[in-house]
Order: C-alpha cells, then sequence, then structure tokens
C-alpha cells in the first residue's frame, strides 16, 4: 500500500515555510511530507532527506535525480549533525520527523513487521545493521522480553508471554511472524475481542529491536542546535511514550534553567533555547476516515528562539 502522509498540512503549517528555506524531513519513507514541502518551496529552497531503511533511501534517490533541490541521506536520524555536516549544512530552517513504521514496511511480509502476514521475524528497519527480532528473541532472557513488552507494549500478559517465547524456542528458533503470533496466542489466557492478540507484542519488540525511543533522544537535542532562529521542529508521534518524550523535551527546553539567584547564568545559558508554538494537533474528522493510521498521530511544534 502507498504511503498516506499523515497530518500532511498541519505539519507544513507548522514548519512556517520560507520559500528560499533549508528543510530536513527526518523520516522520509516514500516522501509524501518531502515532496509537499519541495512543491511549496522555490528554486532556491531545499529539503535533506534522512531514512535508516534502503527501500525508502532508493525512492529518496529517485526523488533526487528528478529535483536537485532534494539529497537523501541513508543515515538514522541520531546522526543528524554529522548527516548535515556531509553536506556542508551547518543550520536548517525546519526539521520534521514523522515517528514510526510507514505502511510499505508493514504491508511487506518479508519485513517481518506484521502479525497478519508471514514472513521472516525481522522487523529492523535497516536490515543491513544490527540484531533482528528473531535473533534478539534467540538470546534475550526472560526477565528483559518481559520488560520490553511490558514498558514498550503496554502488555499485560508480559511474564506469561515471555515464559513461553523461552520455553518455545527451547524447541525450535522462532524465526517466522507467525510461529511469534502463535506462542503469543496461546499465551494469553484471554484474548481482547476486537484486537489482534499479537498486536503489543509486535509493537514492542519493533520498539526496541530499532532502539526508537533511544533514536528521538539522541535526535532532538542535535537538532534544536542546527536549527537557524525562529527555525521551526514539527514531530508527529504515534505512541505515548514517544510524545511524552517530546512534551517533556519541549517544555524542558522551552523554560530558563532553574539557577540560584545570587549568580546569574550568563544570557546564552540563561535563554531557553525552544518556544512553543502549538499545543498537542490530532488529526481531523476527515482524515481519520481515510487514514486510520491517523487515529494515534499526535504533532507538536517549537521554534528555535532568536538569540537573546
Ligand atoms: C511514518 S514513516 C514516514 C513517512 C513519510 N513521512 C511519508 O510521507 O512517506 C517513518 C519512516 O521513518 C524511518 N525511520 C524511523 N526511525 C528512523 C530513524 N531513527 N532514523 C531514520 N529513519 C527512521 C522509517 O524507516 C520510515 O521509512
Amino acid at each position: 500500500m502507498e504511503h498516506a502522509p499523515v497530518l500532511l498540512s498541519e505539519a507544513l503549517d507548522g514548519l512556517h515555510l520560507q520559500t528560499g528555506g533549508c528543510y530536513v524531513d527526518c523520516t522520509f519513507g516514500r516522501g509524501g511530507h518531502s515532496r509537499a514541502i519541495l512543491k511549496a518551496l522555490g528554486p532556491s529552497g531545499r529539503v535533506i532527506g534522512f531514512d535508516r531503511d534502503p527501500d525508502a533511501v532508493t525512492v529518496g534517490q529517485a526523488l533526487s535525480q528528478e529535483d536537485p533541490r532534494f539529497s537523501i541521506l541513508h543515515l538514522p536520524f541520531s546522526q543528524f549533525r554529522a548527516g548535515l555536516a556531509s553536506l556542508g549544512i551547518d543550520a536548517v530552517d525546519g526539521v520534521l520527523m514523522d515517528l514510526g513504521v510507514s505502511s510499505p514496511q508493514l504491508d511487506t511480509p518479508a519485513r517481518g513487521f506484521s502479525f497478519q502476514s508471514d514472513g521472516p521475524l525481522d522487523m529492523r528497519m535497516d536490515p543491513t545493521r544490527d540484531q533482528s527480532a528473531a535473533d534478539w528473541l534467540g538470546v534475550a532472557d526472560e526477565e528483559e522480553i518481559a520488560q520490553v513488552l511490558w514498558v514498550f507494549g503496554e502488555e499485560r500478559y508480559a511474564r506469561r508471554i515471555a515464559r513461553a517465547i523461552c520455553t518455545a524456542r527451547l524447541q525450535a528458533p522462532l524465526q517466522t511472524t507467525q510461529a511469534l503470533v502463535e506462542v503469543v496466542r496461546t499465551a494469553q489466557p484471554r484474548i481482547d475481542p476486537g484486537k489482534h492478540p499479537a498486536t503489543r507484542t509486535f509493537q514492542a519488540i519493533r520498539m526496541h529491536i530499532n532502539r526508537e525511543l533511544g533514536e528521538l533522544e539522541d535526535a532532538l537535542g542535535a537538532i534544536v542546535e542546527q536549527l537557524a532562529p525562529g527555525g521551526r521542529l514539527v514531530v508527529i508521534s504515534f505512541h505515548s511514550l514517544e510524545d511524552r518524550l517530546v512534551k517533556r523535551f519541549f517544555r524542558d527546553a522551552s523554560r530558563p534553567p532553574a539557577g540560584d539567584p545570587r549568580m546569574p547564568l550568563p544570557d546564552s545559558v540563561a535563554t531557553p533555547k525552544l518556544r512553543l508554538v502549538s499545543k498537542a494537533i490530532k488529526a481531523g474528522p476527515a482524515e481519520l476516515t481515510s487514514n486510520p493510521r491517523a487515529r494515534s498521530a499526535v504533532l507538536r511544534v517549537a521554534a528555535r528562539r532568536e538569540a537573546a
């Protein structure tokens, strides 16, 4: 399935585009947001895309052939600073993050993200690096698995499922998505109607093996440092832990640090780096009807303050 960009007009408004500006799309995907940004920019505008998924990068390379204002980087966005440095860029006018997985990732059984179809138990956004879900489930101890399912999936049967995984792998390694689905299904004493029994487990394992919260945490500080004065940061999250991290980061970076009033801090330290632009924005009824992925999306916007 094509990827329908979520909260598109809200994201464009949040970026407050300047026709000659330089913008970064940290999560290029299939380029829905990037293309809309390029459309709004003039001939001297520029968009840099990041994605760690090689399939997304292939689409980005094709776009860069069509439109010289666009460049794609095959990097995780935690390498924001290094990525921009490789292009000789040190300040940008706006940054967009549209977190999570894309529809093509979910819909391609060979990527192993989906509990709906059968495929190798992979779930890596970048299958050329790090451990697959099958590799991790083959070696992680029961306590670690239970913790991941509980924290990232809010799975109330986390312990039972972790125990069932460790028992099942004594017989044979869990290599496919349906092998994991079967273990998860049989480990649960009760199955919620209307929700696939493996939803939470798959989400949690995906977030863990792709280090999704860690990536976000590493990137936010670096992004703020490279925003030009007035530059915008727009983040679309799909998970409550992600949104909480963004909300806290925005709040802390938009408040002056608590200091000792007898020892005033220099302006460069005392002036907050960000200004909050909007409260959480969610999809309206029309988008919710046409794009079910938008259901859990929350968009937040902040701007880099002008120097004091
Ligand atoms: C929700 S999709 C983005 C869709 C995109 N906005 C569009 O309209 O097509 C998220 C994309 O971000 C990528 N991604 C997720 N985390 C990443 C990270 N830490 N670094 C780089 N890319 C990441 C995924 O591989 C995926 O392609």
